[in-house]
């Protein structure tokens, strides 16, 4: 049976009573508004752990002013269940003043990859993630804290704090799950409406088509720009960006003679999407 706490203390209190036992602890942090991809996580850590520890806190500090902070779907009772059929054994599920009281000033920044791309179009957006996921991974200090990489950026932001700050956790990436038109799950895929629906698949069409033609040779930069032509003549509104980066820095290259990765993101009605495929 899966326990819920709403407290660092009851979390802190669970996981010891693990340790004492000599039992590994895999943690995996969401927003709640659960799907294929987020469940995709928890089998993960239970493959690799003894007990799963998943936490649901829709993050204040991640989202910008004019963001979908209200709005973001929220299934408080939906998700519990979802976690508790996957076999997760711990739901940390905090209020914001438990995550940040009254008072609380402390931000963890990563400077350059937190930056570009997501960073540019989102200021403030990693800042809140790597704010709260270092104060997850210290709340818990789990053997391993699993992430999707469907928010590939994001994965090398927390890949990075974690090596500054020492945090003794081995991150692990688990691959996008697609509905079966190639679209990629996203809580925010929510926002689409019928006709919406239907395009979206082209995102994904598209960055597939970009990472395919630079594997060839095709030059990063000109596949770009036919790639953000492609999405907004399938119907996307608007297109922040298509492009292929070295899949470790995100800086950006020449050629395809390292590991690269394509990444993009376009708004469709209210929603804005995000993908990437590996070259
Ligand atoms: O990917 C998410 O759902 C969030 O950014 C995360 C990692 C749970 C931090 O709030």
């Amino acid at each position: 049976m899966m326990n819920t706490v709403t407290t660092i203390s009851d979390l802190r209190r669970r996981i010891k009573a693990w340790r004492q036992t000599g039992e590994t602890v895999g943690l995996v942090p969401t927003m709640g508004a659960l799907h294929e991809g987020h469940l995709s996580l928890v089998r993960h850590s239970r493959a690799k752990t003894m007990r799963t520890c998943a936490t649901l806190f829709v993050n204040p500090m991640q989202f910008g002013l004019g963001d979908d902070l209200d709005a973001y779907p929220r299934d408080n009772a939906e998700d519990a269940l979802k976690l508790e059929n996957e076999g997760a054994d711990l739901l940390f599920q905090p209020v914001a003043g438990e995550i940040y009281p009254s008072g609380f000033a402390t931000e963890v920044s990563v400077r350059g990859l937190g930056d570009i791309l997501e960073g540019e179009f989102r200021p403030g957006f990693f800042t809140g993630v790597a704010t709260v996921v270092t104060k997850l991974l210290l709340q818990t200090l789990p053997d391993i804290a699993v992430f999707g990489e469907k928010d590939y950026q994001q994965l090398l932001v927390i890949r990075r704090l974690v090596r500054d700050l020492d945090i003794p956790v081995r991150i692990e990436a688990v691959a996008i799950v697609r509905e079966a038109d190639g679209l990629a799950m996203a809580s925010r895929n929510a926002y689409l409406n019928t006709t919406e629906r239907k395009i979206a698949p082209v995102l994904y069409g598209t960055i597939s088509q970009v990472a395919e033609n630079v594997g060839r040779g095709a030059s990063p930069s000109e596949q770009a720009e036919w790639g953000t032509e492609q999405l907004l003549r399938g119907g996307f509104a608007s297109v922040d960006y298509v492009t292929v980066r070295d899949a470790e820095t995100l800086d950006e290259i020449a050629d395809a003679s390292r590991p690269a990765r394509v990444l993009a993101a376009a708004t469709l009605g209210r929603a804005r999407l995000i993908d990437n495929v590996a070259v």
